[in-house]
């Protein structure tokens, strides 16, 4: 029986201003993870996010994070994160070549592992990570940037990781999808096996509702 999908809260989308506030909505919200978005301007065309945030992150909240690491090289990088039991980590694919030693670095930190697939990468990649990933991210925009519209395609690609990980025997790995996550694509996201939602600018910041609204919409998409 599958679970109920998991909601990754978006923290870029959320207020720098009132940080602290946005945490203590979405901790009431009950949603299940902060995704943080760090990105290098290198790998993807824009800055985001950084260890300096992920400090203020903890400080007020036991929320495991959910790092969605959009950089070059991040084997280089991995020891300048703090890690915790819980947490999963993500890099892309596209951005080593020593993909595999990455993830063991992640786990040896203390980490869960994921890879992020941007939208052309194929699916196939993954097929000899499998034993070191417990989540898969396939990103359903160009990343880079909140507020993008979803690549049509990926609906089909987020049915065929489904597949592919359930046909050799990885039903358990998490497979999670990140970039204009409407309730709309949220529903069809779900019948085509996602089980974790990032929730950005698309389906839980968002101008009409409170986040305590919009992640019980939210969740009553992914159920
Ligand atoms: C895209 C980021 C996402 C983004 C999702 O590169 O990884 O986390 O913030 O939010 P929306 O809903 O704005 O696409
Ligand atoms: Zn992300």
């Amino acid at each position: 029986m599958k679970l109920r999908g998991k909601i990754s809260a978006s923290m870029m989308c959320a207020s720098l201003i009132d940080l602290k506030r946005d945490i203590h909505e979405l901790e009431k919200a009950g949603v299940d993870y902060l995704h943080i978005d760090i990105m290098d301007g290198v790998f993807v065309p824009n800055l985001m996010l950084s260890n300096t945030f992920i400090k203020a992150v903890r400080s007020v909240t036991d929320l495991p994070l959910d790092m969605h690491l959009m950089i070059v090289q991040p084997e280089n990088k991995i020891h300048w994160f703090d890690i915790r039991k819980g947490d999963y980590v993500s890099i892309h694919y596209e951005s080593t070549s020593n993909v595999l030693g990455t993830l063991q670095m992640i786990e040896e930190a203390g980490g869960n592992p994921g890879v992020a697939l941007s939208p052309a990468t194929p699916v196939e990649s993954l097929s000899y990570l499998l034993e070191n990933l417990k989540l898969v991210n396939i990103m359903a925009v160009n990343p880079g940037f909140a507020g993008r519209a979803m690549v049509p395609m990926t609906l089909k690609k987020i049915a065929d990781t489904r597949k592919f990980l359930d046909s050799h025997g990885r039903e358990n790995t998490v497979l999670e999808v990140d970039g204009n996550v409407t309730f709309e694509h949220a529903r069809l996201m779900r019948d085509a096996g996602a089980d974790m939602f990032v929730g950005g600018s698309s389906g839980l910041f968002l101008d009409e509702y409170p986040i305590g609204v919009a992640a019980k919409k939210l969740y009553d998409c992914i159920k």
